[in-house]
């Protein structure tokens, strides 16, 4: 079965084609310039890119999936939250037009849900039950996930998301949009030699029984102490760095502490982790390292920031097709 997923919650236009849920065939992104002249997401401008780029980004699809037809997709798969409300509608107006024109169904697709589903693309199908740690720029959360469809949300942040913690910290620091990457490289430059730095950062609520996060004292002690060094004259560039690279070893820890205590409240089969904070190398290898007793999926870099493969799949396992009257963007959508 050949599905054609669309995804255009906020920056990202992208259309994929793929089999059976799990087989990419085609996978086309643009990704536009203008968060990226204005260091953050303009959603009036960022709409008006999303129009100029959907139907040449579908077009791509198609001609890199072999020049399929359109006439050869089985149904469509449209993300309709959530998401910034401009961008959204040229997704899901645009798969409506396709699906009355070709007389296919549609399915829409919640874009959390999207996320978790990277972790079904070319890879051996995760068991059930499955705890999820979603980590993206507007969302963290602990999930536990019964079966296709099946969620029931553990945690969340009770403020802001670990993404949006690395990108207003990779703002300050002065780095480029998209910022998470960016503070990545930074704390990579950072020079542990003859370290005299002492910098502490807080970690938020990692020794309180629940399954909750917070970020946004930790944002403000980051603030205070980048402050500091430019007050007393000590920011120095391996200072940015050493920044980075504690903001990078606080969020990784919290991330991966919640995580380890769900598991121990929770039986699950299997864990996946998904969104755009997943394509981090610390947490990453910091969970590799530290989950040991239960098949740890993260999905390849590539499907760990916003895409239309995941979009593709998610709608392969829960092919819930609504009548294009119902299908309506919806920004707030949650689980
Ligand atoms: O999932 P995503 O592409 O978009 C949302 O649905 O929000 O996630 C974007 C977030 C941003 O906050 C970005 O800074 C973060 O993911 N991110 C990273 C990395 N790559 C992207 N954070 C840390 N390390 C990375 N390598
Ligand atoms: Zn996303």
């Amino acid at each position: 079965m050949l599905i054609l997923g669309i995804e255009t919650s906020c920056d990202e236009t992208a259309a994929a084609i793929v089999e059976s849920g799990t087989k990419i065939i085609s996978d086309v992104r643009a990704t536009s310039f203008i968060s990226k002249k204005f260091g953050g997401v303009v959603p009036d401008k960022t709409a008006r890119e999303q129009l100029k780029f959907i139907l040449p980004v579908i077009q791509e699809c198609l001609l890199s999936a072999n020049r399929l037809p359109l006439t050869a997709i089985d149904a469509l798969a449209v993300t309709f939250g959530p998401g910034l409300i401009g961008s959204l509608l040229i997704g899901v107006e645009t798969a409506k037009t396709l699906s009355l024109a070709l007389n296919k169904p549609i399915i829409p697709i919640n874009h959390l849900v999207g996320h978790i589903y990277a972790n079904w693309v070319e890879t051996v199908p995760p068991k059930f039950p499955a705890l999820v740690l979603l980590v993206s720029g507007g969302h963290t959360e602990l999930i536990l996930m019964r079966n296709h469809g099946q969620f029931k949300l553990l945690g969340r942040t009770l403020d802001d998301a670990a993404g949006e913690c690395f990108d207003k910290c990779g703002r300050l620091l002065g780095l480029p949009y998209p910022y998470g990457p960016f503070i990545e490289q930074e704390a990579k430059k950072y020079k542990t030699k003859n370290d005299k730095y002492k910098i502490l950062l807080p970690r938020p609520l990692i020794n309180q029984r629940n399954l909750d996060f917070s970020f946004s004292g930790l944002k403000t002690a980051f603030l205070y102490a980048f402050q500091r060094a430019q007050e007393s004259g000590t920011l120095t560039e391996n200072f940015k760095a050493a920044l980075a690279f504690e903001l990078e070893e606080t969020v990784t820890d919290i991330l991966v502490s919640k995580l380890k205590r769900a598991l121990e409240k929770f039986k699950a089969e299997s864990i996946l982790v998904c969104g755009g904070v997943a394509a981090n190398q610390k947490l990453r290898k910091k969970l590799q390292s530290s989950i040991a007793h239960c098949p740890l999926y993260i999905p390849p870099i590539s499907l760990c920031t916003d895409n239309a493969v995941y979009i593709a799949a998610a709608a392969y396992f829960s092919p819930r097709q609504v009548p294009i009257s119902k299908i309506t963007a919806d920004p707030g959508l949650d689980f």
